[in-house]
């Protein structure tokens, strides 16, 4: 059966001791049937490391190269040598705010899959591309262009999130609805692409204004397995309400 999982991006949020007292306020979890994750900025990790407890632990971005000339990148090999598991891949803000492409995306899933690490691949299309009924295309795309060159094998590294763009941050939240369509469309790509048993075995999350008050309802729908959390994982009791909505 596919893992429940609720994962905290913190993005670039914290000074260094709110981020120690967040993890002080987490480490302590112990919901064995949802995971627990956590994305610190890079600067944290190595204190997220030494007191994570039961927490699973990524970074938010990676360069797709193990060593080199890449003056403040940080690279999936670093990563895999501090014990680190996951990492962040296709963030819209990264997408848009960097110009990743989706083929360069795709560089940055290869870099980490060889490293060993798991891959937290997000999706998800603008409010315009919704509006004009273009979301699943522009999901789909988004799912070949950077993920779906991988093995069935290596596909066992990989969860996905699905983050409408005009949700994130907005406070607007798809409706239960919407994310359950999303995801059991995204879940129909894998069938196809793949088996049954890869697409029944992979983990999606929705994330965009997930919070307490509306997670019970997302985490309802038969396809979705969890959510990617921003703002409202920045404070532990809102954190450990949604990890508990199952
Ligand atoms: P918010 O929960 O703040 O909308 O952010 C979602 C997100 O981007 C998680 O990666």
């Amino acid at each position: 059966m596919r893992k429940k999982i609720v994962a905290g991006n913190w993005k670039m949020n914290l000074n260094y001791s709110e981020a120690s007292e967040l993890i002080d306020g987490l480490n302590n979890y112990d919901n064995k049937s949802v995971e627990l994750l956590i994305f610190p900025p890079a600067l944290y990790l190595d204190l997220a490391q030494s007191k994570k407890g039961n927490l699973g632990l990524g970074a938010q971005n990676i360069y797709p190269a193990d060593k080199g000339a890449f003056t403040g990148e940080i690279s999936p090999w670093q990563l895999k040598e501090m014990g680190i598991e996951y990492c962040l891949v296709g963030h819209s803000e990264r997408r848009s705010i960097l110009g990743e492409s989706n083929s360069f995306l795709k560089e940055k899933v290869d870099a980490l899959i060889n490293n060993g690490l798991k891959v937290v691949f997000c999706c998800g299309e603008l409010k315009e591309e919704r509006e004009s009924g273009n979301q699943n295309a522009v999901v789909e795309q988004q799912l070949k262009e950077s993920l779906f060159h991988l093995s069935e094998t290596q596909m066992e590294s990989v969860i996905i999130a699905y983050e409408p763009v005009w949700a994130i941050g907005t406070g607007l939240t798809a409706s239960a609805d919407q994310a359950e369509e999303m995801h059991a469309y995204i879940r129909s790509l894998l069938a196809s692409k793949y088996s049954d048993h890869t697409s029944e075995n992979t983990s999606i999350l929705y994330g965009g204004s997930c919070k307490p008050e509306n997670a019970k309802e997302l985490f309802s729908k038969e396809n979705v397995d969890g959510g990617l959390i921003g703002g409202a994982a920045l404070k532990a009791d809102s954190f450990l309400a949604i990890a508990n909505s199952f």
